[in-house]
């Protein structure tokens, strides 16, 4: 048989999870080996927030991760994000002299660049002589119950292109399906599946959404056009709601609601966005006919953006008149569809524009405190491969680092 390197831990992605998780278990000492089949490291993080890189968010509730991270379970975050704080982690970029800044609603960018946090990532893993194989394919990972080397649970035989490497434990950190071209594989959930672990049906998340192209035609001409809204989407008893800009586009709509309403929207079900939040249509409308002789489209104009304003007015010939000549029914129908546009979304625009996958690694086959695989020893799942996914914002980030920082603890 031919001799193999030992590890303590291989860690298998070397993205925001991975990076950080083997930096942490090599600076306790062990013996860390970081494997990603990617020529470059942390592609995601790189193209992460416009290029700047939205790295945490400063109002996530540790306590209620429910209100801010979708999955079957969001509980199951509780005690890593409670452990690894938004707060840990700001210590640790300032530490590094790396300037930030609120953009809104508690979201962290870096000043300069994402590369920024990759080059701390880098440091990190270098104070902890993490050893890194890149660009390096996992051929197959291999668990021996019986190794020479563990006397207790066993070890895993990690199969790469540059040789065979033999640890106690191994950590998947090959993150979700989003972005294929740089890198994303569902490499991770073929090895949960290798070894038996459910896995929660995955879809693309933090994504634009997509209509019939002959019920869009009307508005594919406001494409590029933004404007904050309220956005919602479920039953009464599961109504989620977002505030947030709108972006229209050529296919759909886009933009922070959209992507936030992605994460929650039923494929089948509409999703409804009142255009004027804040506004009491019906009030304003009165108003407009007791005292102008304005058309219509030109009153709308001071509630909404006047292109969105004139492409409203022209879906009914009743709106296409001065606003003292309309019918009161006209503009008590205009408010209310102002107010409640319920369209159904077709799709949304898939992992080439996902910014996160829902889904994944099954919660109930995972410790919430290590991410070890309960029924596998030494097998941890970290990371975006596991179904916990954040609301746009930087909580995807913040919970790479704290479930990176759980696992790490526990090697
Ligand atoms: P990540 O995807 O970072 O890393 C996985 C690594 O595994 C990659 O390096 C990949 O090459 C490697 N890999 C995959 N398959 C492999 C295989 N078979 N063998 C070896 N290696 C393999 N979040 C946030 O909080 N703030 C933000 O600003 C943004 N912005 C953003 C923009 C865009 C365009 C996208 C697509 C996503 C974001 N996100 C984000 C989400 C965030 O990037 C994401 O949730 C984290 O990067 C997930 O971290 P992971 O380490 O789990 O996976």
């Amino acid at each position: 048989m031919p001799s193999s390197l030992h590890f303590d831990a291989v860690v298998i992605g070397a993205g925001a999870a991975g990076l950080f998780c083997a930096a942490r278990a090599g600076q306790r000492g062990l013996g860390v080996l970081l494997i990603d089949h990617s020529p470059r490291v942390a592609e995601k993080i790189r193209i992460s927030g416009g290029g700047r890189c939205n790295f945490t968010n400063r109002e996530l509730d540790a306590r209620a991760p429910q209100r801010h991270f979708v999955g079957a379970n969001p509980q199951f975050a509780r005690p890593a994000l409670s452990r690894y704080t938004p707060q840990d982690f700001i210590a640790l970029v300032q530490h590094h002299g790396i300037a930030f800044h609120e953009k809104h609603k508690g979201q962290l960018f870096c000043d300069r660049s994402a590369e920024d946090i990759i080059a701390m990532l880098l440091a990190e893993c270098a104070d902890g002589r993490v050893e890194r194989w890149q660009p390096c394919q996992v051929k197959n990972v291999v668990f021996s119950a019986s190794s020479r080397r563990e006397s207790s649970a066993g070890s895993y035989q990690i199969d790469t292109e540059r040789g065979t490497v033999e640890a106690r434990s191994v950590v998947v950190a090959t993150g979700g399906l989003s972005i294929p071209k740089i890198g994303a594989t569902d490499f991770g959930y073929r090895l949960a599946q290798q070894f038996d672990l459910p896995l929660v049906e995955r879809r693309p998340g933090l994504a634009p959404l997509t209509f019939d192209g002959a019920a869009w035609s009307p508005y594919a001409q406001l494409a590029g056009l933004a404007l904050p809204v309220a956005i919602s989407t479920g039953s009464k008893k599961t109504r989620t709601t977002f505030h947030e800009d709108l972006l229209f586009t050529h296919r759909g709509l886009s933009g922070p609601a959209v992507l936030q309403i992605s994460s929650y929207w039923q494929p089948g079900t509409p999703i409804a966005i009142d255009l004027a939040p804040g506004v009491h249509l019906p009030e304003a409308l009165a108003l407009a006919k007791a005292r102008s002789r304005k058309l219509i489209a030109n009153e709308l104009a001071a509630l909404l953006p006047a292109r969105l304003a004139d492409a409203w007015a022209a879906q009914s010939t009743d709106w296409q008149r001065p606003v003292n000549e309309a019918s009161d029914k006209a503009l008590a129908r205009l408010a209310e569809r102002l107010g409640r546009w319920e369209l159904a979304p077709t799709g949304t625009e898939g992992y080439k524009k996902a910014e996160v996958t829902l889904g994944g690694v099954d919660t109930r086959a995972l410790s919430q405190h290590t991410l070890e695989a309960k029924a596998q020893p030494g097998l941890y799942f970290i990371g975006e491969v596991v179904d916990v996914a954040g609301w746009l914002g930087g909580y995807n980030f913040q919970w790479a680092w704290a479930s990176a920082a759980a696992c790490a603890q526990a090697l």
